[in-house]
């Protein structure tokens, strides 16, 4: 494989038939081959150790329920891939579809998880650098790999252990991404020296949702409440397992350096089907009154105000807030990966957080859910507060144009006494760290003006 059109194939891969022209033309304007390079990295590095091999990852079916147990044993070897690849939400690598874009695969068969574990996603059924993966079922596949490494006689691997400590994601698309930050930097000192110290029990765990890398450009400071400044360092909290020592860390710099400015590079997908231009423009005008102030304006002159809003204006789920403490916040900042807290400086926000910062809206068509935590499936439902559904289960590629965003069904709760692989297909907003209120403000707008705003959400 050539990596110089890596990037584009990725996004024809699976889209060929529906893909707009100017989809395509604004892929070939940014496929530079030093950018795509870096892509490539996250596609073929091993960061950290192997999850499994290929052997396990062929027996997975063997553990799923029927009838999918039945169908799998009737398939042929590259259909049961597939059929494993939609259980937990991984995409076929265009030049491979034995490969996955998420997880790397060595010469010898072993699978890595990468970063586009959670970061490379696809939007019906297109795939599209630095689209979050919303259908990524890490402990489902992480139960079901346990199970067969048992049958199989295989040593567990870090992430089998980590499960038995906590839990990787109760909701598909979602994970618990954070406190594994926070449970692996327990273990390491500023200078990333790995220390002894007993496993904390009193940690917050709660589910988030991956937010797109082409909001990176556009920031000072990252995640859901902005506290952390942006840099290449920072990006590296995932490779924290007891096998990569300091050394490893200062070898991959340079790496990081390089995704990073790939990840600085991105553009927002273009909504690709018809946009009601008069409509879109109508809602222009109520965004610029309603929303600009905190989400910014978009186009030629835009400008992303990256503004903070305390936690009892805001009122989404409290519990991502909740999950860290002053000191962690700090600690981080003050460690490596802060650059000994010299990079605070360029945060435009220096202050404790208060609340979550309100985030771009570029490209926001392609991002459902909705939420730090996920909890909203359409832009449709962001805008009509009290009929946000309790719960709702997706499909797996299905769009809605109507309500742009994910197709779903929905319930008051989900069905009782689902095995744990099928609940985790339902998002129940009643659970700790899931809920779905907050952000009333569009409730200030009429219908035709929560129409307009719609139509104007697509363009951006
Ligand atoms: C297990 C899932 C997972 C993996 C693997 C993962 N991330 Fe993330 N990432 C997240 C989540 C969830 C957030 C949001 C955290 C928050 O807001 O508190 C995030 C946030 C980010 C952001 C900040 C984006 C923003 O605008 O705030 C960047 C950049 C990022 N990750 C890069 C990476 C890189 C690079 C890697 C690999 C070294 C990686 N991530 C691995 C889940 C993951
Ligand atoms: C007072 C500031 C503020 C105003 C006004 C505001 N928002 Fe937001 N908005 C936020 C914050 C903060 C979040 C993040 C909430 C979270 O993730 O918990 C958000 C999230 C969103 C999201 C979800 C983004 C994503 O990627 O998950 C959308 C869509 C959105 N807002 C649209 C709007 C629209 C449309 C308006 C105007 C009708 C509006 N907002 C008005 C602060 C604001």
């Amino acid at each position: 494989m050539r990596p110089s059109n890596l990037a584009v194939r990725m996004r024809i891969a699976a889209t060929a038939a529906a893909l707009g022209a100017t989809l395509l033309a604004g892929v070939a304007a940014h496929a530079a081959e030093a950018t795509t390079a870096c892509l490539e990295l996250l596609l073929t590095r091993n960061y950290l150790p192997p999850d499994f091999d290929q052997e396990v990852f062929d027996a997975l079916w063997t553990t799923w329920p029927e009838p999918l147990r039945s169908r799998a044993e009737g398939a042929t070897p590259e259909q049961r891939r597939r059929l494993a690849m939609e259980r937990y939400g991984l995409d076929p690598h265009p030049d491979d579809p034995s490969r996955s874009l998420q997880y790397v695969r060595g010469a010898d068969g072993s699978w890595t998880m990468s970063c586009l574990a959670c970061h490379q996603g696809q939007v019906a059924g297109r795939v599209i650098p630095g689209l979050p993966n919303s259908n990524y079922a890490l402990e489902t596949l992480t139960e079901e790999v346990r199970l067969v490494k048992v049958k199989q006689r295989k040593p567990f691997g870090h992430m089998d252990m980590g499960s038995l400590l906590l839990p990787l994601g109760t909701t598909n698309g979602t994970t618990n991404a954070v406190i594994f930050g926070v449970a692996l930097m327990r273990h390491r000192d500023a200078e990333l020296n790995i220390i002894q110290r007993p496993p904390r029990f009193d940690l917050v765990h709660h589910d988030m949702d991956a937010p797109a890398w082409w909001h990176y450009r556009r920031r000072t400071g990252i995640y859901a409440d902005g506290f952390a400044p942006k840099g290449h360092r920072m990006l590296m909290q995932f490779l924290l397992v007891k096998e990569n020592g300091p050394e490893r860390f200062a070898e991959w710099e340079d790496e990081f350096g390089r995704i990073e400015q790939w990840i600085e590079s991105l553009e927002p997908p273009r909504w690709p089907w018809a946009i009601d231009a008069a409509l879109a423009e109508r809602g222009r005008e109520v965004f610029a009154n309603h929303c600009a102030s905190c989400h910014g304006t978009y186009g030629p002159d835009g400008n992303y105000p990256e503004r903070m809003v305390a936690l009892d204006e805001i009122g989404t789920d409290r519990v991502r807030f909740d999950s860290l403490t002053l000191k962690e916040r700090g600690d981080l900042n003050e460690s490596w990966f802060g650059n000994h807290g010299r990079d605070i400086a360029s945060l435009r926000n220096r202050e404790p957080p208060t609340g979550y910062v309100a985030p771009p809206l570029d490209g926001v068509w392609a991002t459902a859910p909705y939420f730090h935590n996920g909890s909203v499936p359409t832009l449709w439902h962001v805008l009509h507060p009290d009929e946000r559904p309790s719960a709702w289960q997706r499909t797996r590629s299905g769009y809605d144009q109507a309500k742009v965003g994910l197709e779903i069904k929905t319930a008051a709760a989900p069905p009782a006494k689902l095995p744990s692989a099928e609940r985790r297909t339902w998002f129940d907003t009643s659970k700790p760290g899931k809920s779905a209120a907050g952000h009333d403000f569009p409730d200030a707008l009429d219908e035709a003006e929560k129409a307009a705003v719609l139509e104007y959400l697509k363009s951006l």
